[in-house]
């Protein structure tokens, strides 16, 4: 069991008398791709923001890399090895693109280090070139957030999330609201800059063929439960 990125057990998560997570338990390895489907209101971005530390589940247990995370906030998380993406990029709209990947910079030595820095520095110059190599962003290094189309945005703060040198990323429908065409440019990029460099990740996703594509694995999330977990073509088949 000691290669399990993940490892949940019994997890419920409650908001009063909804129970959002409903006694999950799986496990994750190492280098996987998984997507997670299922109808709104299933529980997939609760199960993200108990993974990352912004929730608090009410019982069960949850260990990173065989550590148990229960109650630890995102700070610590992240200096785990685990970052995020939001369903709605958070970026600083008014600052370019270079910019916001020179905050996540800082914030990822912040935590490591809990030193100040000064931004732009050859040093940190060339990481944020080589994320903007990376994720395909080049062209837009100088562009602010708020003049980038939605797919650059989306891309953009998984960049920011990837800085931070993650193991293990969840990201929240990394497609949504991008024309068809853009979401599989999307996901070409996220596959070839996290999946190929080792990162296991874990992404919401509505648009089956995404999926289909994709992902190597599917979990089904209905009513807080994982209702079906596998292959995608028996998975999606359902
Ligand atoms: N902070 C919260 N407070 C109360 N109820 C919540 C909260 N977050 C989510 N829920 C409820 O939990 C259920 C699962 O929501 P969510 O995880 O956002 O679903 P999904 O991402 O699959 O659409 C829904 O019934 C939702 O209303
Ligand atoms: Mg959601």
């Amino acid at each position: 069991m000691g290669d399990h990125v993940l490892e949940v057990s019994n997890l419920t998560m409650q908001f009063y008398g909804i129970k959002a997570l409903d006694n999950i338990g799986m496990t994750i390895s190492a280098e996987e791709f998984v997507g997670i489907v299922g109808t709104n209101g299933s529980g997939k971005t609760t199960f993200v923001n108990v993974m990352t530390g912004y929730l608090t589940p009410s019982s069960g247990s949850v260990k990173v890399l065989g550590r148990e995370i229960g109650g630890l906030h995102p700070f610590h998380l992240t200096r785990m090895g685990v970052s995020r993406s939001f369903q709605i990029a958070q970026l600083f709209l008014e600052l370019t693109v270079e910019e916001n990947l020179l905050l996540s910079l800082a914030a990822r030595e912040n935590v490591y280090r809990k030193v100040r820095m000064p931004l732009k520095t050859k040093h940190y110059l060339k990481e944020a070139r080589e994320l903007m190599n990376l994720f395909k962003l080049e062209k837009r290094a100088n562009s602010k957030c708020l003049e980038l189309p939605g797919g650059d945005r989306k891309v953009l703060d998984i960049a920011m999330a990837f800085a931070l040198r993650p193991v293990l990323m969840f990201l929240d429908e990394p497609t949504s609201g991008v024309s068809t065409e853009e979401k599989f440019q999307i996901m070409e990029i996220l596959v070839e800059a996290l999946q190929e460099r080792g990162v296991t990740v874990v992404f919401i996703e509505h648009d089956m063929e995404i999926v289909q594509k994709f992902a190597h694995r599917v979990l089904d999330f209905d009513e807080g439960k994982i209702i079906a977990d596998g292959l995608p073509e028996e998975v999606l088949q359902n």
